[in-house]
């Protein structure tokens, strides 16, 4: 048993002073430190350094290691000359993204607090890093192919990937998922198959969805910056669904969706009624030209998450929530911080189906302390402090293991 005290403790409750809590593998006991010393004489007391807060530790729902070469080499501006620049650069992104440098990243996501993420692989160079890495992560094995004539063969690798992922050591944390690349990408057959694959898994399901203008053009008319990809590309002008034959494929299956950004409030309206939510990557969003997600008139939830280093700049997630609070100027700046703060812990963990992102009993004692600069004089903004303040957290725990 080990014993963790921090001057504030974020709970979902609220913000709670004055306590500490006593962790194996997972959270045993919320009380006052002189109740839990008492209670278990023989734990290992923890004091974090003053000024700290200990959080759950932070989910970062959405992220694609395999482009982590990125730092210029994608077009940043337009979704359309994004793309382009994809196609153009792909092979060479993937070819410099080795082991080290993904790993590279996962410590990167850890000093900021990250101790579950949501890997969005497609290809599966990523699984042995995962396996390695001491975070959770939750494999999403991405399908693609908008090409009928390539369908079995793509499909026959995304069940040999879902397979590999299914068959890692359990020590290895990691959650094998399904993710859908797009609607504009994935032939209508191989999407029910591998929503299918989710379903009868019970896996979560993930799937970007309306993420720019240019999709949802294409989508609703077969025109727009879409027309030349799709004729130089794959020799195509006609797009293999529309927004509505897609929405309905995930009818019957909770499903994360990537962005959102371009689904109109009647769009948004039924995804609500269907279970579904968003993964929120606001950064990604501003970079690709795509807009603002209207997160205030949201009646879904939502997680917030940073996409891959080929749409950003770091995968930080204090980073992300600090340009959300820029974003999204004309929320009330306290409310927003709160909202955030949920977004990557509480509300991030139930999307995926995990038992973490709450400092509650019978969770995983998975923390993240963070320490502010002095005393913050009104403790009603801690949360806004939190996000201001923290480059790097002071301290790691995954199931109850310290990593940082
Ligand atoms: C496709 O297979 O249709 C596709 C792949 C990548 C980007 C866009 C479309
Ligand atoms: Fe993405």
């Amino acid at each position: 048993m080990k014993i963790i005290h921090a001057d504030f403790i974020y709970t979902p409750d609220g913000f709670i002073k004055n306590s500490a809590v006593a962790f194996t593998g997972t959270i045993e006991e919320i009380g006052t430190l002189e109740v839990l010393e008492t209670k278990y004489t023989e734990a290992e007391i923890i004091y974090t350094p003053a000024h700290s807060v200990l959080f759950p530790g932070l989910i970062n729902t959405h992220v694609h290691l395999e482009f982590s070469a990125n730092k210029t080499s994608l077009a940043y501006g337009s979704f359309n000359s994004w793309l382009d620049s994809v196609i153009e650069h792909r092979d060479d992104l993937m070819g410099a993204c080795d082991n080290a440098m993904m790993m590279h990243e996962c410590e990167e996501m850890m000093r900021s607090g990250i101790t579950t993420f949501g890997a969005i692989s497609s290809f599966g160079n990523e699984l042995e890093v995962c396996e390695k890495t001491p975070q959770r992560v939750v494999f999403f094995n991405e399908l693609i192919g908008s090409n009928a004539m390539y369908a079995d063969m793509l499909y026959g690798d995304f069940e040999d990937r879902v397979r590999a992922s299914q068959s890692c050591d359990p020590g290895s944390r990691i959650t094998p998922a399904v993710a859908i690349h797009a609607p504009y990408s994935v032939h209508p057959i191989l999407l029910q198959k591998a929503v299918n694959v989710a379903k009868k898994n019970q896996m979560p399901l993930s799937a970007h969805f309306l993420e720019s203008q240019e999709e949802r053009e294409w989508l609703e008319s077969n025109e727009g910056t879409f027309k030349a990809f799709f004729r130089k590309y794959f020799n195509t002008s006609t797009s293999v669904t529309t927004i509505e034959e897609f929405m309905h494929a995930f009818d019957t299956y909770p499903t994360h969706f990537a962005h959102c950004v371009q689904a109109t409030p009647e769009e948004l309206d039924y995804l609500h009624r269907k279970g579904h939510s968003i993964a929120h990557c606001p950064r990604s969003n501003r970079y690709l030209g795509c807009g603002r997600l209207a997160i205030e008139d949201l009646a879904l939830p939502f997680s917030v998450a940073t996409d891959g280093l080929s749409s950003n700049d770091s995968l930080n997630i204090f980073d992300e929530l600090r340009a959300a609070i820029m974003l999204h100027n004309d929320i009330p700046i306290q409310e927003l911080s709160l909202q955030l703060l949920r977004a990557v812990t509480a509300d991030a963990a139930e999307l995926l189906g995990l038992n973490c992102g709450k400092i509650e009993v019978g969770r995983f004692a998975d923390f993240a302390v963070i320490t502010l600069p002095e005393a913050p004089v009104r403790e009603e903004e801690l949360a806004l402090w939190s996000i201001l303040h923290t480059k790097k957290v002071s301290q790691v725990y995954i199931e109850g293991e310290q990593y940082v």
